[in-house]
């Protein structure tokens, strides 16, 4: 199991859900009510499921693909920790991991 934080745009905290390893972020964050539509259902081929990983969570997930960079730069919001959450699959050795809707003008990485 992962367990999952999930913080509203303001970086107030919203919920915290357990996540069974091999899940896709996204479908864990729509079950739970976050507000992330995406809508090319992982194919890469919108941002609305962006969103912001904790500072201290980014370096332990692989690395963004070319392609998942290339998209991000057109989400709004973007961050250095952005991800698209299609593309983060929970692992048992992630442990808990803390992300952020987008769409705050406050940045918390930048605090
Ligand atoms: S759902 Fe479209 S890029 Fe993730």
């Amino acid at each position: 199991m992962t367990c999952v934080r999930f913080l509203k745009a303001d970086g107030s905290f919203d919920r915290e859900v357990e996540a069974p390893a091999g899940s896709r972020l996204l479908d864990i964050a729509q079950a739970a009510g976050q507000p992330l539509e995406g809508s090319c259902e992982g194919a890469m081929a919108c941002s609305t499921c962006h969103v912001i990983v904790a500072a201290e969570d980014f370096d332990r997930l692989p690395p963004a693909s070319d392609d998942e960079d290339d998209m991000l730069d057109l989400a709004a919001g973007l961050s250095r920790t952005s991800r698209l959450a299609c593309q983060i699959t929970l692992t048992e050795e992630l442990g808990t991991l803390t992300v952020r809707m987008p769409g705050a003008v406050h940045d918390w990485n930048k605090r």
